[in-house]
């Protein structure tokens, strides 16, 4: 059983009177422990096929299963505890909380599912640590880079050890030499894991270190 298996999937968006076609007939599998880049030039679909896979948007037809399980015949509960349960998620923008520290971003998710704050910061700590940013763990964001703040993040995303960790343009924000550190660190965490890693990407100076490439074009896999 694949981990991930997208069949024949079609995404359109009405805008008033037109039909706006995102993804055309996409048919996709990801195995557990994939470290896959989905890569394509601007409008080309990336973030809506993420979307899907998170289950943060819906396809307008064809079929999405993970773990064997049709996506559509999820009740929202099993979908909400498909999203909290096993996927990490980690945005362009960081989306840490800025009055909080960076050990305090990574409990997060752990507290929200009232996990007791002792063990949260352990855990935090260990992921902290894991992306080389323990001796930043009282720091806010705003005292930190991007790169360190896109760490804290990859951080934040692995605390509850999730089985996919999907990363729209995690790189987008930062120069070419951080964007490798981060890839860097993804992968060695991917193999360390085994965690599932789908990211997108539009720089092609970071394609020759991905494992699998899924190239987009104007919403059909190339
Ligand atoms: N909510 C929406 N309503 C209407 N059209 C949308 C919406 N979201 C995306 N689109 C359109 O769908 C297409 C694919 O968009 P998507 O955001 O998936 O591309 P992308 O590859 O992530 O681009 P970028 O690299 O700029 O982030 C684009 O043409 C976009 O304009
Ligand atoms: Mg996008």
């Amino acid at each position: 059983m694949k981990l991930i298996e997208l069949q024949a999937i079609n995404k359109h968006y009405n805008l008033g009177q037109t039909q706006m076609t995102a993804l055309k007939d996409i048919t996709l599998n990801f195995d557990k422990g994939e470290f896959t880049a989905v890569w394509g030039p601007s409008g080309s679909g990336k973030t809506t096929l993420l979307n899907l896979i998170g289950t943060i948007d819906e396809p307008s037809s064809g079929t999405i299963f993970i773990n064997g399980k049709d996506v559509s015949k999820m009740s929202d509960n099993q979908k909400s505890d498909y999203r909290n349960l096993q996927i990490g998620f980690i945005f362009q923008n960081f989306n840490l909380i800025p009055v909080l520290s960076a050990v305090e971003n990574v409990m997060l998710p752990l507290q929200i599912r009232n996990t007791k704050t002792s063990a949260a910061r352990k855990k935090a700590m260990q992921r902290l640590k894991e992306v080389e940013l323990a001796h930043l763990a009282d720091n806010r964001p705003d005292k930190m880079s991007g790169g360190q703040r896109q760490r804290v993040a990859i951080a934040r995303a692995l605390v509850t050890d999730p089985d996919v960790v999907i990363a729209d343009e995690p790189t987008a924000n930062l120069d070419l030499a951080t964007s490798i550190h981060i890839i860097e660190i993804m992968q060695k965490l991917n193999k360390k894991e085994g965690a599932t890693f789908l990211f997108s990407t539009h720089d092609q100076r970071l394609l020759d270190r991905m494992n699998r490439l899924v190239k987009l074009e104007d919403g059909c896999v190339v």
